[in-house]
């Protein structure tokens, strides 16, 4: 157990996917996993452990925002031993070509501050994903509707943001959506040598202030956990 983590030792998979929301790991454990059994349950942060096409496999929470991915990443990398980790979210388009339903996947992410930015301090460090999954993850997209992009995002401190100047700055750089947790997770990808991955849909955009509608949400978000296992088990 650690601080935040119920799990015993060894109930948490090598193989992790992270959903923002606990109830999204329930279901997708319900939905893809055999033999999916609750390993964590602590502040009601849901984690799963259990197969797919033989493959162990975990699917814990992340909680929103880089604070509390960081908490769960470092416990599930660290205390358990996670080597591959990919998180599985929603963004805000913010390029014309990406659609509502498009699927990102994250190149590398931009932020202006992270849990570990008092390491880098003046340092503009470059966190990106692991070039395997990444690949792993385009090629399992290959055979899917949807449209997929490769490239940057934006991992953003806040959701309700009063700096809509910087959101201009980074489309006019080509980035192509916002999120709240990617940076960070690369970041300790990096440090600790694991693996990993932001595979993110695209629930709403900021330019045209379209939304994903709830009807959708879950089957766009059952595709890119199809994603995730593939890349992570291709
Ligand atoms: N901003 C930040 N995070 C998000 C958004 C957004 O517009 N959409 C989904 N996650």
């Amino acid at each position: 157990m650690t601080v935040h983590i119920g799990a015993a030792p060894g109930d948490i998979a090598e193989t992790v996917l992270m959903p923002g929301d606990p109830y999204r790991a329930r279901w997708a454990a319900e939905t893809f996993l055999t033999d999916a059994k609750l390993v964590n349950e602590v502040r009601g942060m849901l984690g799963y452990t259990g197969f797919w096409n033989g493959n162990r496999v975990t699917i814990h929470g992340s909680g929103m925002g880089m604070p509390s991915l960081s908490i769960y990443a470092n416990e599930l990398i660290r205390d358990y031993g996670a080597k591959t980790l990919i998180r599985i979210g929603s963004c805000g388009g913010m390029q014309p070509q990406v659609k509502i339903r498009d699927v990102i996947l994250a190149m590398t992410a931009t932020s202006l501050s992270t849990p570990s930015s008092g390491i880098f301090k003046e340092m503009n460090f470059a966190p990106c994903a692991d070039w395997s999954l990444l690949k792993a993850a385009y090629d399992a997209t290959a055979d899917t509707k949807v449209g997929v992009h490769v490239g940057g995002i934006y991992s953003s401190d806040v959701f309700y943001d009063e700096r809509p100047d910087l959101n201009e700055q980074l489309t006019r750089h080509g980035v192509l959506g916002v999120e709240m947790e990617a940076a960070e997770l690369y970041n300790l990808a990096a440090r600790y040598s694991v693996r990993a991955l932001a595979i993110l849909t695209v629930s709403d955009h900021l330019q045209t202030h379209e939304a994903l509608p709830s009807d959708q949400r879950e089957k766009s978000f059952g595709d890119m956990v199809e994603i995730a296992l593939r890349a992570a088990f291709p």
